[in-house]
């Protein structure tokens, strides 16, 4: 079986500097994968070459086990800042990856509902973007990237500004949609907390230029734990991730 994502030795450079340096990944169709590294490891170089923004310098990049030649509606990308139109309504900004489809204006507007209610908006279609919570924002953007129904989604830190009861809540939303959609999720984040609870697996970047260190497989088994954080297997988890993460970072010093 061909993976989803798969990077072959993929090198990418600005200059002189060498942001990620042969890197090879495969990612299989429905995972949850988080992306953790120490600052400027690579971590939304390797996004940004999987959206299509940027090529590799050498190396491969393919979905479905053709070379990414560009954005598609393929993949949805959530950044970290809100990049949501300050004019637009929340259900527009959520038609706008719909607007050159196939959908009728009306269908456009069922599906725009239908997306806002998935990540609990429904009520705040009408709602512009100052009238939104940060939170709230980020769940528009959310949203709008799943409503074109994307298989990859591809999040560079999207609940970096958020406080913590937000950032959890919104967690729970996002393993749920990934649950219910089965979609393949390139997730990163500063958080190893966050790692964890999200990701099926945990891949690590080294200190610039960014290798791949390791990629650590998570299972937290039974996840109804109230209390899942504090839970043997998942402090053990995000004990080895802080370990190789420690190491990178003490090293870059
Ligand atoms: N367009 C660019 N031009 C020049 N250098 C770049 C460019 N984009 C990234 N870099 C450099 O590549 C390296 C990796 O940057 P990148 O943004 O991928 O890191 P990161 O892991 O996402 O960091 P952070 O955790 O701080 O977001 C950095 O040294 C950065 O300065
Ligand atoms: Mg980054």
């Amino acid at each position: 079986m061909t993976a989803k994502i798969s990077l072959r030795s993929v090198t990418k450079t600005f200059g002189a500097l060498t942001a990620l340096d042969d890197v090879s990944l495969d990612i299989e169709d429905g995972t949850f994968l988080s992306l953790v590294g120490p600052s400027g490891s690579g971590k939304s170089t390797l996004l940004d070459l999987l959206g299509g923004l940027a090529k590799p310098t050498s190396g491969e990049v393919l979905i479905d086990g053709k070379p990414v030649t560009g954005p598609g509606l393929d993949r949805g990308v959530v950044f970290q800042q809100y990049a949501l139109f300050p004019w637009r309504t929340a259900r527009a900004n959520v038609e706008f990856g719909l607007e050159g489809g196939t959908l009728t204006k009306r269908q456009r507007a069922e599906r725009a509902r239908e997306f806002l209610d998935l990540v609990g908006l429904s009520g705040f279609e009408d709602h512009l973007p100052h009238q939104l919570s940060g939170g709230m924002k980020q769940r528009v953007a959310i949203a709008r990237s799943l409503a074109y129904d994307p298989d990859v989604l591809l999040m560079d830190e999207p609940y970096a500004a958020l406080d913590s009861q937000t950032r959890e809540l919104l967690q729970e939303e996002l393993r749920r949609i990934w649950k219910r959609t089965g979609k393949t999720i390139v997730f990163i984040t500063h958080s190893i907390e966050e790692a964890v609870y999200l990701g099926q697996k945990v891949a690590v970047l080294t200190s610039r230029p960014g290798r791949l260190k390791e990629v650590v497989d998570i299972d937290l088994g039974d996840r109804s734990n109230a209390d899942l954080r504090s839970a043997p297997a998942f402090v053990a988890h995000r004990h080895r991730l802080w370990e190789l993460l420690h190491d990178e970072i003490r090293r870059a010093a």
